[in-house]
């Protein structure tokens, strides 16, 4: 079967916040055609867009152009919403009603599944989480790095997910993945990087790249050999095989498309067609 791997669509820069139906799907259309390439299957490592309306909306248009498409949630998808703040015209007070709400849109599409803790034939997926143990120096504090993650950064500040306790956060998705790779799934999804993927050297001394990232050898390590791990997040594409500590390989897969001003492709020097693969 072909499967197309793609991520961090942020299709609400691309399209804009109308509630006609027809006018937005003219935009995904658009969208679609600059950006995926026909398969059997489509997978979506998360950040599809912040506002709701565009999410679902995207959910219904996507599924009709796979036979089967698999959804993991990223951190701009589970922001809180506010009625009358930047176009909304709902509530949703926390991340956690937020994910219900999605869940259940989701489950209205039968092609579709909504990856949140969950194994579909060969498929799993979660969001994931960091873990703040990439330090950009030495002797970086990991108290402050969680402080500045709950003041500034976009996570902290706009989800309210699990009381936004990063210890329960970590937890929570740690188990999740142990758990969704112990089962051996052939193509394991996640919105956060595990640090295998690695990080462009601009990245490296950056306090900010510890929210991005976490140590994925546990979670690779239970994969077969041979199996597939997608991420997104970061805004660059990366392919690369790893080797764990049992000697088994993994393919990674980051294919984003990012924000408007963004060219995710230049660094490594990859191609859309780079993310077809028959597994
Ligand atoms: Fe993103
Ligand atoms: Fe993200």
């Amino acid at each position: 079967m072909k499967c197309f791997f793609v991520s961090d669509l942020h299709i609400d820069f691309y399209a804009p916040l109308t509630r006609t139906v027809s006018l937005l799907h003219r935009y995904f259309q658009e969208f679609f055609d600059r950006n995926f390439l026909p398969a059997d299957v489509c997978c979506i490592a998360g950040d599809i867009a912040n506002n709701y309306f565009t999410y679902v909306e995207f959910l219904k248009f996507i599924a009709t152009k796979y036979s089967r498409v698999f959804v993991c949630l990223g951190n701009h998808d589970v922001i809180c919403e506010r009625e009358g703040v930047f176009g909304s015209d709902r509530d949703f007070p926390t991340s956690e009603s937020k994910i219900t709400f999605y869940l259940e849109e989701a489950a209205k599409i039968p092609n579709l599944h909504l990856l949140e803790n969950l194994t579909v034939d060969v498929f799993a997926g979660c969001m994931g989480m960091c873990d703040f143990t990439y330090k950009h120096v030495p002797d970086a504090s990991v108290e402050e790095y969680k402080i500045i993650w709950s003041t500034r950064w976009f996570d902290g500040r706009h989800w309210n997910y699990k009381g936004n306790d990063t210890e329960a956060l970590w937890n929570h998705y740690a188990g999740i993945m142990d758990s969704l790779t112990a089962a051996r799934p052939k193509v394991m999804m996640s919105h956060f990087l595990p640090m295998e993927f690695g990080m462009a050297e601009m990245y490296l001394k950056d306090p900010l790249s510890t929210y991005f990232y976490f140590q994925g050898e546990k979670f690779l390590s239970n994969l077969d050999d041979g199996s597939i791990w997608q991420a997104g997040h970061t805004h660059s594409a990366i392919k690369k095989v790893v080797r764990d500590s049992l000697g088994k390989n993994h393919l990674l897969l980051c294919n984003p498309v990012g924000y408007p001003d963004e060219e995710p492709y230049r660094e490594n020097n990859l191609h859309r067609e780079d993310f077809l693969l028959d597994i």
